[in-house]
């Protein structure tokens, strides 16, 4: 009987395509309804009018084309950007801006690395950053005024919920703006890894500066900071885009604090809401871990102390 089949070739069409599309419906559709299939992190929130506007800016001008938006599970990948890519974190993502090119970094932990600050000097003239960079100006994108009944329209179309007042506030804010609202919400439903914390075995906790005094140090400090730290924080280290590294002042209370806490900061960078030694952090401090050497932490911060002595002899003087 099983074998008269194989002599009917229309029957056996009909019946392998009913077969087939059993087993379709078994193993795709019905996974599809349930929840399971579609994952989503507690803490994601849907985007705000100004976020989403954003988002429609970053698709408009193709920076999907350079920019991908998911770190993969590999360990390089993660020293590089952070805490790997979860799919519950795209849940709100229509579509999705993951991306396949990588000219430049990926930025699905971009949101709240840096500070607004750094983002729109950052898009004025990414050169004035990083000499190499091939990434495009966007500085004119502060000229066009965002159109809130476009933006309305948008929010309306994926389901996400506004209040009336969010959308006349549109009419104050132009496309940049909306940029770096949706840059800096980009990857924040994971908490930041703070547990890198310091490269080899010992930690931190009470430990000199090796370096401190050191005059080769203080002169490798000083192209370290310029490199890496003048952009925020000005060429002498007089505060701009983050605080002066020269006052009595850390983390925003009066007094300053041991080498080891300076370590500490660079090494795992900040987070907003944080408190360390009773300062709560604003967050906007990237983690230098994987790119200075415990070496070159120490020297910057040499340099620092240098700069600090400087300036506090100038301030005895008059
Ligand atoms: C031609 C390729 C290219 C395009 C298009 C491009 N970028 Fe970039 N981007 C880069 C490169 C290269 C870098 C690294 C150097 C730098 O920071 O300027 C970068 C860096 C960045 C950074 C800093 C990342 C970090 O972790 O330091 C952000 C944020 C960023 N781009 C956002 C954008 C946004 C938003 C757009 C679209 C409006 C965009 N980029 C378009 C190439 C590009
Ligand atoms: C992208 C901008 C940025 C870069 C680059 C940066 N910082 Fe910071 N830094 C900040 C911000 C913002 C804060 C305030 C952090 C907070 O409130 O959480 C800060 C805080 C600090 C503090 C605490 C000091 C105080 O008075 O509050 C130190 C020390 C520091 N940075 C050192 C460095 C060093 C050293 C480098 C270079 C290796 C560096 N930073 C690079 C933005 C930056």
């Amino acid at each position: 009987m099983a074998g008269d089949i194989y002599k009917k070739p229309v029957m056996f069409a009909i019946v392998s395509t009913a077969v087939i599309l059993i087993g379709t419906a078994v193993t795709m559709f019905i996974p599809m309804m349930t929840a399971q299939m579609h994952p989503r992190i507690e803490a994601l929130k849907p985007f705000t009018p100004l976020q989403l506007a954003g988002r429609d800016i970053y698709q408009r001008e193709g920076c999907n084309n350079c920019h991908t938006q998911t770190v993969r599970p590999l360990r390089t990948e993660v020293m590089r950007y952070g805490e790997y890519s979860k799919a519950g974190e795209f849940a709100y993502d229509r579509p999705f801006l993951w991306g396949s090119k990588r000219t430049g970094p990926d930025l699905a932990r971009i949101g709240k690395k840096y500070p607004d600050a750094w983002h729109y000097r950052h898009f004025e003239n990414p050169r004035k950053f990083f000499q190499e960079s091939n990434m495009p100006a966007y500085g004119w994108l502060k000229e066009n005024n965002l159109d809130p009944g476009d933006v309305k329209g948008h929010m309306d179309v994926l389901g996400f919920s506004y209040s009336e007042e969010e959308i006349s506030l549109l009419q104050e804010r132009n496309e940049l703006d909306a940029l770096v609202a949706y840059v800096q919400v980009i990857g924040t439903s994971i908490p930041r890894r703070r547990a890198v914390r310091t490269q080899g075995k010992t930690t931190t906790a009470e430990i000199k500066n090796p370096l401190a005094g050191n005059q080769a140090a203080i002169i490798a400090g000083r192209d370290l900071f310029e490199e890496n730290c003048s952009d925020c924080h000005g060429e002498d280290a007089e505060g701009d885009i983050g605080p002066s590294l020269i006052d009595d002042v850390f983390l925003y209370v009066e007094g300053d604090l041991a080498d080891d806490d300076y370590f500490e900061l660079i090494n795992n960078g900040t987070e907003e809401g944080h408190v360390e030694e009773g300062r709560t952090m604003k967050g906007g401090m990237p983690a230098f871990v994987g790119d200075m050497s415990r070496e070159e932490m120490w020297s910057v911060i040499s340099y620092i102390r240098y700069l600090k002595n400087k300036q506090e002899g100038k301030n005895r003087d008059g």
